[in-house]
């Protein structure tokens, strides 16, 4: 008996509590947080991805097609700072967005391939004529992106696309490499580690992943329709316990900012601790 009480005393410090529901504060590993709408009416925003150099944040939703009424998916960014919002023209079928921080490019992916995004003219530039249909894109070191209906992951470099040898024969849904480069992968069977240094391929968990993100630091979370994780090497962390999430992502300021129904929500460490 005393065994099971201590397992659900430990299961659940790792579960956000809401302290205050009435003024949306939180707390995830002891920090309490602050939540607040940052955009409404975006239907499921997916697949973000943030400029740390502009504060921007890049996103997909879902739009209807007016003529057509057919579900079709757009991209759009919201400036962290000014709140300015806007769809962004040029890509068909915009899914999926990666930053590379390093050299400033943000690459946008669509149905027909990758694209690279001018901020001066809000436009997104086809790079890769031909290309697949992109699910999801990481980069890190190079841009890494996974296809569908392939569930390959390939890496795009000076022009071309090439399968990622270690993992041809395995189905991937998204991807992530940390600092040391070992990749963490989805596929419908769970979450995966490509381990760098020996390539051998552990299973980490039987997660149904709808993102994966890196923090300015290189740190990786994910998200699950129901929560957030922390990946720390072979150890997956959970942070929150969340409703209807679409994606997660890490601001500059450790806020974590997620898409949930047609809402963008910001999570803000705070000193309240009550509403007043
Ligand atoms: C997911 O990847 C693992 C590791 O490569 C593999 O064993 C498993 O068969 C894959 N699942 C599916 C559904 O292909
Ligand atoms: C990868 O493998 C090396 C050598 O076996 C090990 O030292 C390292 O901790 C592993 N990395 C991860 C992320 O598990």
């Amino acid at each position: 008996m005393l065994k099971l009480i201590t397992t659900l005393a430990l299961l659940a410090v790792c579960h956000a509590h809401i302290i205050k529901p009435a003024c949306d504060l939180l707390s995830i590993q002891n920090i309490i947080y602050q939540k607040e709408v940052l955009k409404e009416n975006v239907n499921e925003p997916y697949q973000m991805a943030i400029d740390y150099n502009t504060n921007t944040l890049f996103f997909s939703y879902s739009a209807v097609n007016p003529t057509t009424e057919a579900t079709v998916f757009e991209q759009a960014y919201l400036n962290l700072k000014t709140k300015e919002f806007n769809s962004i023209s040029g890509i068909i079928g915009g899914f999926a967005a990666t930053v590379d921080n390093t050299n400033n490019n943000v690459y946008l992916g669509g149905r027909n391939g990758i694209y690279a995004y001018d901020y001066e003219k809000n436009k997104a530039t086809h790079v890769n004529p031909n290309g697949y249909s992109i699910w999801q894109m990481f980069f890190k070191d190079k841009l890494y992106y996974t296809a569908y209906p392939q569930e390959r992951v390939y890496t795009f470099e000076d022009g071309n696309s090439i399968i990622l040898p270690e993992l041809s024969r395995t189905m991937v849904q998204l991807v992530a490499l940390d600092n040391d480069l070992n990749m963490y992968f989805s596929n419908s069977s769970g979450l995966f580690l490509l381990n760098k240094s020996d390539n051998v391929i552990a299973k980490l968990g039987e997660y149904t992943i709808n993102s994966f993100t890196a923090d300015i630091n290189g740190n990786l979370y994910f998200s699950t329709p129901s929560g957030f994780y922390k990946i720390d090497k072979k150890n997956v962390l959970q942070l929150a316990d969340v409703d209807d999430v679409f994606g997660l992502v890490v601001d500059g300021d450790n806020n974590l900012i997620y898409g949930s129904g047609d809402k963008i929500i910001r999570l803000s460490a705070t000193t309240k601790t009550n509403c007043f």
